[in-house]
Protein backbone atom coordinates (compact mmCIF):
# COMPACT_ATOMS: atom_id res chain seq x y z
CA UNK A 1 0.00 0.00 0.00
CA UNK A 2 1.50 3.88 -0.86
CA UNK A 3 1.23 5.98 2.44
CA UNK A 4 -1.75 7.70 0.94
CA UNK A 5 -3.91 4.83 -0.27
CA UNK A 6 -2.74 3.53 3.26
CA UNK A 7 -3.66 7.01 5.06
CA UNK A 8 -7.64 6.97 2.58
CA UNK A 9 -7.87 3.28 4.29
CA UNK A 10 -7.56 4.49 7.71
CA UNK A 11 -9.80 6.71 7.43
CA UNK A 12 -12.23 4.61 5.89
CA UNK A 13 -11.62 2.41 9.05
CA UNK A 14 -12.41 4.88 11.34
CA UNK A 15 -15.50 6.02 9.58
CA UNK A 16 -16.64 2.28 9.74
CA UNK A 17 -15.62 2.36 13.55
CA UNK A 18 -17.74 5.56 14.31
CA UNK A 19 -20.45 4.07 12.19
CA UNK A 20 -20.83 0.81 14.26
CA UNK A 21 -20.23 3.12 17.77
CA UNK A 22 -23.11 5.49 16.60
CA UNK A 23 -24.91 2.29 15.76
CA UNK A 24 -24.49 0.28 19.06
CA UNK A 25 -25.17 3.64 20.64
CA UNK A 26 -28.63 3.41 19.95
CA UNK A 27 -29.45 0.58 21.56
CA UNK A 28 -32.55 0.08 19.09
CA UNK A 29 -30.88 -2.63 17.21
CA UNK A 30 -31.68 -3.21 13.43
CA UNK A 31 -35.06 -3.06 14.21
CA UNK A 32 -34.69 0.47 15.36
CA UNK A 33 -32.98 1.53 11.66
CA UNK A 34 -36.12 -0.10 10.17
CA UNK A 35 -38.50 1.55 12.68
CA UNK A 36 -36.54 4.66 11.75
CA UNK A 37 -37.57 4.37 7.96
CA UNK A 38 -34.35 3.30 6.41
CA UNK A 39 -34.54 2.91 2.90
CA UNK A 40 -31.34 1.94 2.21
CA UNK A 41 -28.88 -0.46 3.89
CA UNK A 42 -26.45 1.45 5.60
CA UNK A 43 -22.54 1.14 5.19
CA UNK A 44 -21.32 -1.50 7.43
CA UNK A 45 -23.77 -3.56 6.90
CA UNK A 46 -23.07 -4.20 3.28
CA UNK A 47 -21.18 -7.13 2.70
CA UNK A 48 -18.73 -8.08 -0.06
CA UNK A 49 -20.36 -9.30 -3.85
CA UNK A 50 -18.58 -12.61 -3.17
CA UNK A 51 -20.40 -13.27 -0.38
CA UNK A 52 -24.04 -12.02 -1.32
CA UNK A 53 -26.92 -14.30 -2.69
CA UNK A 54 -26.69 -14.55 -6.41
CA UNK A 55 -29.47 -12.44 -8.23
CA UNK A 56 -30.72 -15.82 -10.13
CA UNK A 57 -31.63 -18.57 -8.76
CA UNK A 58 -28.43 -20.71 -10.44
CA UNK A 59 -27.55 -20.04 -6.21
CA UNK A 60 -29.76 -22.56 -4.70
CA UNK A 61 -30.66 -25.34 -7.36
CA UNK A 62 -29.98 -28.79 -6.11
CA UNK A 63 -33.67 -29.63 -7.24
CA UNK A 64 -34.69 -33.04 -5.50
CA UNK A 65 -31.75 -32.65 -2.57
CA UNK A 66 -33.73 -31.76 0.55
CA UNK A 67 -32.45 -31.90 4.50
CA UNK A 68 -33.17 -35.08 5.69
CA UNK A 69 -36.44 -34.62 7.61
CA UNK A 70 -36.33 -37.70 10.11
CA UNK A 71 -39.13 -38.76 12.70
CA UNK A 72 -38.74 -39.73 15.78
CA UNK A 73 -42.16 -41.38 16.94
CA UNK A 74 -40.22 -44.74 15.44
CA UNK A 75 -37.95 -44.35 18.14
CA UNK A 76 -40.31 -46.07 20.68
CA UNK A 77 -41.76 -48.52 18.05
CA UNK A 78 -38.77 -50.63 17.17
CA UNK A 79 -37.33 -48.55 14.44
CA UNK A 80 -34.24 -47.34 16.35
CA UNK A 81 -31.62 -49.04 14.24
CA UNK A 82 -33.08 -47.21 11.34
CA UNK A 83 -33.39 -43.89 12.57
CA UNK A 84 -29.81 -44.11 13.48
CA UNK A 85 -28.95 -45.28 9.87
CA UNK A 86 -30.79 -41.76 8.94
CA UNK A 87 -28.86 -39.85 11.57
CA UNK A 88 -25.35 -41.26 10.53
CA UNK A 89 -26.26 -40.64 7.14
CA UNK A 90 -27.32 -37.06 7.33
CA UNK A 91 -24.39 -36.26 9.97
CA UNK A 92 -21.69 -37.58 7.20
CA UNK A 93 -23.22 -35.60 4.36
CA UNK A 94 -25.62 -32.74 5.27
CA UNK A 95 -24.45 -31.98 8.79
CA UNK A 96 -28.29 -30.95 8.78
CA UNK A 97 -31.12 -32.86 9.79
CA UNK A 98 -35.03 -31.86 10.84
CA UNK A 99 -36.19 -33.83 13.58
CA UNK A 100 -39.96 -34.71 13.59
CA UNK A 101 -42.02 -35.93 16.95
CA UNK A 102 -39.55 -34.95 19.00
CA UNK A 103 -41.40 -34.48 22.21
CA UNK A 104 -40.79 -30.98 22.33
CA UNK A 105 -45.01 -28.98 22.76
CA UNK A 106 -46.25 -27.75 19.15
CA UNK A 107 -47.71 -25.23 20.84
CA UNK A 108 -44.73 -24.06 23.67
CA UNK A 109 -42.46 -23.64 20.14
CA UNK A 110 -45.10 -20.97 18.53
CA UNK A 111 -45.45 -19.36 22.14
CA UNK A 112 -41.69 -19.31 22.15
CA UNK A 113 -41.23 -17.72 18.53
CA UNK A 114 -44.32 -15.41 19.76
CA UNK A 115 -42.72 -14.24 22.92
CA UNK A 116 -39.47 -13.39 21.01
CA UNK A 117 -40.85 -11.64 18.44
CA UNK A 118 -42.93 -9.29 21.35
CA UNK A 119 -39.62 -9.34 23.13
CA UNK A 120 -38.05 -7.66 19.93
CA UNK A 121 -40.75 -5.38 18.83
CA UNK A 122 -41.63 -4.06 22.08
CA UNK A 123 -41.02 -0.83 22.71
CA UNK A 124 -37.56 1.03 22.80
CA UNK A 125 -37.53 1.96 25.91
CA UNK A 126 -38.00 -1.44 27.72
CA UNK A 127 -35.59 -3.52 25.22
CA UNK A 128 -32.88 -0.98 25.46
CA UNK A 129 -32.52 -1.68 29.49
CA UNK A 130 -31.14 -5.25 28.05
CA UNK A 131 -28.94 -3.52 25.32
CA UNK A 132 -25.06 -4.55 26.31
CA UNK A 133 -22.16 -5.51 24.50
CA UNK A 134 -20.82 -6.92 28.08
CA UNK A 135 -19.99 -10.60 27.34
CA UNK A 136 -20.36 -11.46 31.33
CA UNK A 137 -23.49 -10.70 31.20
CA UNK A 138 -25.77 -13.54 31.08
CA UNK A 139 -28.86 -12.17 29.36
CA UNK A 140 -28.30 -9.41 27.13
CA UNK A 141 -29.71 -7.40 23.76
CA UNK A 142 -27.42 -7.30 21.06
CA UNK A 143 -26.59 -6.62 17.23
CA UNK A 144 -23.64 -8.10 16.40
CA UNK A 145 -22.03 -8.64 19.18
CA UNK A 146 -18.88 -10.16 19.28
CA UNK A 147 -17.85 -9.35 15.27
CA UNK A 148 -14.74 -7.43 14.20
CA UNK A 149 -15.47 -3.73 13.49
CA UNK A 150 -13.71 -4.31 9.82
CA UNK A 151 -16.45 -7.06 9.04
CA UNK A 152 -19.53 -6.27 7.76
CA UNK A 153 -22.36 -5.78 10.25
CA UNK A 154 -25.07 -8.74 9.88
CA UNK A 155 -29.15 -7.78 9.49
CA UNK A 156 -29.88 -9.51 12.96
CA UNK A 157 -30.81 -8.60 16.57
CA UNK A 158 -30.28 -11.27 19.20
CA UNK A 159 -31.56 -12.04 22.73
CA UNK A 160 -28.79 -14.04 24.20
CA UNK A 161 -28.91 -15.99 26.90
CA UNK A 162 -25.79 -17.91 28.59
CA UNK A 163 -26.16 -21.17 30.48
CA UNK A 164 -29.94 -21.08 29.84
CA UNK A 165 -30.57 -24.32 32.26
CA UNK A 166 -29.36 -21.91 35.33
CA UNK A 167 -30.93 -19.01 34.83
CA UNK A 168 -33.45 -18.10 37.53
CA UNK A 169 -36.75 -16.39 35.40
CA UNK A 170 -36.34 -13.08 37.08
CA UNK A 171 -32.92 -12.78 34.63
CA UNK A 172 -35.20 -13.30 31.83
CA UNK A 173 -36.98 -10.33 30.01
CA UNK A 174 -40.51 -10.62 31.40
CA UNK A 175 -42.33 -10.72 27.86
CA UNK A 176 -40.32 -14.48 27.02
CA UNK A 177 -39.36 -15.85 30.50
CA UNK A 178 -42.09 -18.52 31.01
CA UNK A 179 -41.62 -19.78 27.43
CA UNK A 180 -37.82 -19.58 27.47
CA UNK A 181 -37.71 -21.46 30.85
CA UNK A 182 -40.07 -24.18 30.04
CA UNK A 183 -38.48 -24.67 26.44
CA UNK A 184 -34.95 -24.98 27.90
CA UNK A 185 -35.77 -28.16 29.65
CA UNK A 186 -37.64 -29.75 26.63
CA UNK A 187 -34.63 -28.63 24.56
CA UNK A 188 -32.21 -30.16 26.96
CA UNK A 189 -33.79 -33.33 26.79
CA UNK A 190 -33.71 -33.62 23.00
CA UNK A 191 -29.83 -32.82 22.65
CA UNK A 192 -29.95 -35.94 25.34
CA UNK A 193 -31.68 -37.89 22.58
CA UNK A 194 -29.80 -36.99 19.65
CA UNK A 195 -26.51 -37.11 21.58
CA UNK A 196 -27.29 -40.85 22.48
CA UNK A 197 -28.40 -41.42 18.63
CA UNK A 198 -24.97 -40.23 17.41
CA UNK A 199 -22.54 -41.78 19.51
CA UNK A 200 -24.81 -45.23 18.41
CA UNK A 201 -24.50 -43.90 15.25
CA UNK A 202 -20.56 -43.93 15.59
CA UNK A 203 -20.63 -47.24 17.11
CA UNK A 204 -20.37 -46.28 20.80
CA UNK A 205 -22.52 -46.82 23.43
CA UNK A 206 -24.90 -44.35 23.71
CA UNK A 207 -23.74 -42.97 26.50
CA UNK A 208 -20.71 -42.13 25.07
CA UNK A 209 -21.46 -38.13 24.84
CA UNK A 210 -22.77 -37.89 27.67
CA UNK A 211 -19.70 -39.47 29.95
CA UNK A 212 -17.73 -37.15 28.09
CA UNK A 213 -20.14 -34.00 28.67
CA UNK A 214 -19.63 -32.31 25.05
CA UNK A 215 -22.83 -31.11 25.50
CA UNK A 216 -23.15 -30.32 29.33
CA UNK A 217 -24.64 -26.67 29.16
CA UNK A 218 -26.70 -25.16 26.11
CA UNK A 219 -26.80 -21.33 25.08
CA UNK A 220 -29.92 -19.61 23.53
CA UNK A 221 -29.83 -17.10 20.42
CA UNK A 222 -33.55 -15.79 20.25
CA UNK A 223 -32.81 -14.00 16.66
CA UNK A 224 -34.87 -11.40 14.67
CA UNK A 225 -33.90 -10.76 11.36
CA UNK A 226 -35.64 -7.18 10.44
CA UNK A 227 -37.50 -6.70 7.29
CA UNK A 228 -34.73 -5.40 5.21
CA UNK A 229 -34.95 -2.75 2.27
CA UNK A 230 -32.44 -3.71 -0.46
CA UNK A 231 -31.81 -7.46 0.83
CA UNK A 232 -29.74 -8.03 -2.15
CA UNK A 233 -26.97 -6.05 -0.56
CA UNK A 234 -26.52 -7.67 3.09
CA UNK A 235 -26.74 -10.88 5.20
CA UNK A 236 -29.05 -12.31 7.95
CA UNK A 237 -25.71 -13.79 9.16
CA UNK A 238 -22.96 -14.30 6.85
CA UNK A 239 -21.78 -17.81 5.83
CA UNK A 240 -20.41 -19.64 8.92
CA UNK A 241 -20.44 -23.23 10.72
CA UNK A 242 -21.46 -22.95 14.66
CA UNK A 243 -18.10 -23.18 16.93
CA UNK A 244 -20.27 -25.91 19.51
CA UNK A 245 -21.03 -29.51 19.41
CA UNK A 246 -24.76 -29.45 18.65
CA UNK A 247 -26.76 -26.36 17.83
CA UNK A 248 -30.95 -27.10 18.17
CA UNK A 249 -32.63 -24.67 16.12
CA UNK A 250 -36.55 -22.91 15.52
CA UNK A 251 -37.25 -20.98 12.85
CA UNK A 252 -40.83 -19.84 12.25
CA UNK A 253 -42.74 -20.18 8.57
CA UNK A 254 -40.98 -17.09 6.74
CA UNK A 255 -37.84 -19.10 5.62
CA UNK A 256 -34.15 -18.02 4.81
CA UNK A 257 -31.73 -20.09 6.32
CA UNK A 258 -29.60 -22.00 3.58
CA UNK A 259 -27.01 -24.29 3.61
CA UNK A 260 -23.61 -24.98 1.67
CA UNK A 261 -24.11 -28.57 0.00
CA UNK A 262 -22.28 -29.58 -2.93
CA UNK A 263 -20.36 -26.27 -3.28
CA UNK A 264 -24.77 -25.02 -3.59
CA UNK A 265 -26.56 -23.24 -1.18
CA UNK A 266 -29.49 -25.01 -0.71
CA UNK A 267 -32.80 -23.58 1.24
CA UNK A 268 -33.70 -25.57 4.89
CA UNK A 269 -37.63 -24.92 4.21
CA UNK A 270 -39.65 -24.45 7.66
CA UNK A 271 -41.54 -27.03 8.72
CA UNK A 272 -43.96 -26.28 11.25
CA UNK A 273 -43.52 -28.17 14.30
CA UNK A 274 -39.83 -29.15 13.24
CA UNK A 275 -36.38 -28.70 15.43
CA UNK A 276 -33.46 -28.40 12.60
CA UNK A 277 -30.06 -30.29 14.36
CA UNK A 278 -26.65 -29.51 13.24
CA UNK A 279 -23.77 -30.17 14.06
CA UNK A 280 -21.16 -28.05 15.09
CA UNK A 281 -17.07 -27.78 14.25
CA UNK A 282 -16.33 -29.72 17.66
CA UNK A 283 -18.26 -32.64 16.20
CA UNK A 284 -16.51 -32.96 13.51
CA UNK A 285 -13.11 -32.32 15.61
CA UNK A 286 -14.38 -34.94 18.44
CA UNK A 287 -15.16 -37.23 15.38
CA UNK A 288 -12.16 -36.57 13.30
CA UNK A 289 -14.04 -35.77 10.21
CA UNK A 290 -16.52 -38.76 10.20
CA UNK A 291 -19.75 -36.52 11.38
CA UNK A 292 -19.53 -33.14 9.08
CA UNK A 293 -20.02 -29.09 10.93
CA UNK A 294 -21.76 -27.19 7.31
CA UNK A 295 -21.78 -23.90 5.93
CA UNK A 296 -24.87 -22.36 6.65
CA UNK A 297 -26.03 -18.25 6.30
CA UNK A 298 -29.50 -16.75 6.71
CA UNK A 299 -30.32 -14.35 3.54
CA UNK A 300 -32.14 -10.94 4.54
CA UNK A 301 -35.89 -10.45 3.22
CA UNK A 302 -37.84 -7.73 2.08
CA UNK A 303 -41.60 -7.36 3.35
CA UNK A 304 -41.21 -10.02 6.56
CA UNK A 305 -39.49 -10.13 9.53
CA UNK A 306 -37.76 -13.47 10.74
CA UNK A 307 -37.48 -15.10 14.46
CA UNK A 308 -35.36 -18.32 15.49
CA UNK A 309 -34.13 -19.60 18.44
CA UNK A 310 -30.88 -21.19 18.22
CA UNK A 311 -29.64 -23.69 21.22
CA UNK A 312 -25.81 -24.13 21.41
CA UNK A 313 -24.45 -27.03 23.18
CA UNK A 314 -21.25 -26.92 24.84
CA UNK A 315 -19.32 -28.49 27.76
CA UNK A 316 -19.89 -26.88 31.02
CA UNK A 317 -18.42 -23.52 31.48
CA UNK A 318 -16.13 -24.56 34.09
CA UNK A 319 -14.21 -26.77 31.45
CA UNK A 320 -14.24 -24.06 28.83
CA UNK A 321 -10.27 -24.76 28.77
CA UNK A 322 -10.11 -28.00 28.91
CA UNK A 323 -8.96 -29.30 25.32
CA UNK A 324 -10.62 -31.84 22.97
CA UNK A 325 -9.71 -33.25 20.83
CA UNK A 326 -10.57 -36.74 18.45
CA UNK A 327 -12.00 -39.58 20.23
CA UNK A 328 -9.53 -42.15 21.13
CA UNK A 329 -12.22 -45.09 19.98
CA UNK A 330 -12.62 -43.08 16.32
CA UNK A 331 -8.88 -42.69 15.57
CA UNK A 332 -6.40 -45.95 14.86
CA UNK A 333 -3.23 -46.41 12.88
CA UNK A 334 -4.96 -46.40 9.67
CA UNK A 335 -7.01 -43.34 10.98
CA UNK A 336 -4.69 -40.70 13.24
CA UNK A 337 -6.10 -37.50 14.63
CA UNK A 338 -6.45 -35.01 12.19
CA UNK A 339 -6.56 -32.09 14.95
CA UNK A 340 -5.12 -31.19 17.98
CA UNK A 341 -6.74 -31.01 21.35
CA UNK A 342 -7.91 -27.66 21.85
CA UNK A 343 -10.29 -25.59 24.53
CA UNK A 344 -14.09 -24.53 24.11
CA UNK A 345 -12.52 -20.95 24.80
CA UNK A 346 -9.09 -21.17 22.91
CA UNK A 347 -11.34 -21.85 19.24
CA UNK A 348 -14.38 -19.15 20.58
CA UNK A 349 -11.84 -16.67 20.78
CA UNK A 350 -10.11 -17.92 17.24
CA UNK A 351 -13.82 -18.07 15.55
CA UNK A 352 -14.67 -14.53 16.99
CA UNK A 353 -10.98 -13.00 15.51
CA UNK A 354 -11.26 -14.64 12.15
CA UNK A 355 -15.04 -12.77 12.06
CA UNK A 356 -17.80 -14.56 9.35
CA UNK A 357 -15.45 -14.32 6.49
CA UNK A 358 -16.78 -17.29 4.86
CA UNK A 359 -13.93 -19.57 6.07
CA UNK A 360 -14.08 -22.35 8.22
CA UNK A 361 -12.31 -22.06 11.88
CA UNK A 362 -11.46 -25.21 12.09
CA UNK A 363 -8.38 -25.93 9.77
CA UNK A 364 -7.13 -24.08 11.54
CA UNK A 365 -6.47 -26.73 14.13
CA UNK A 366 -5.58 -29.07 11.99
CA UNK A 367 -2.68 -31.10 12.54
C1 LIG B 1 -26.86 -19.31 14.34
C2 LIG B 1 -27.58 -19.59 13.07
C3 LIG B 1 -29.66 -19.65 11.86
C4 LIG B 1 -31.03 -19.09 11.92
O1 LIG B 1 -27.50 -18.68 15.22
O2 LIG B 1 -25.69 -19.71 14.44
O3 LIG B 1 -26.96 -20.09 12.16
O4 LIG B 1 -31.86 -19.58 11.16
N1 LIG B 1 -28.88 -19.29 12.99
O5 LIG B 1 -31.29 -18.17 12.68
NI1 LIG C 1 -25.20 -21.05 12.91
Amino acid sequence: MTEITAIVHNCLEDERVKEYKEFFETKAGVKGLVDAGVVKVPRIFIHPPENLPKPSSEDSCCIGLQVPIIDFHGLENGQRGEIIDKIRQAAETWGFFQVVNHGIPGSLMDDLLNDVRQFHEQPLEVRKEWYSHDETKKVRYYSNGFYNPSMAAQWKDGLFCIGAQQLEEEQIPEVCRKSISEYVKHVIQLKETISELLSEALGLSSDCFARAGYMKSVSLACNYYPTCPEPELTLGIASHSDPDFLTLLLQDDIGGLQILHQNKWVDVPPVHGAVIANLGDFMQLITNDKFKSVAHRVVAKRGSSRVSVSSFFQPAFSDKLKPYGPMKELVSEDNPPLYRAIGVAEYVAYFRLKGLDGSSALPHFRL
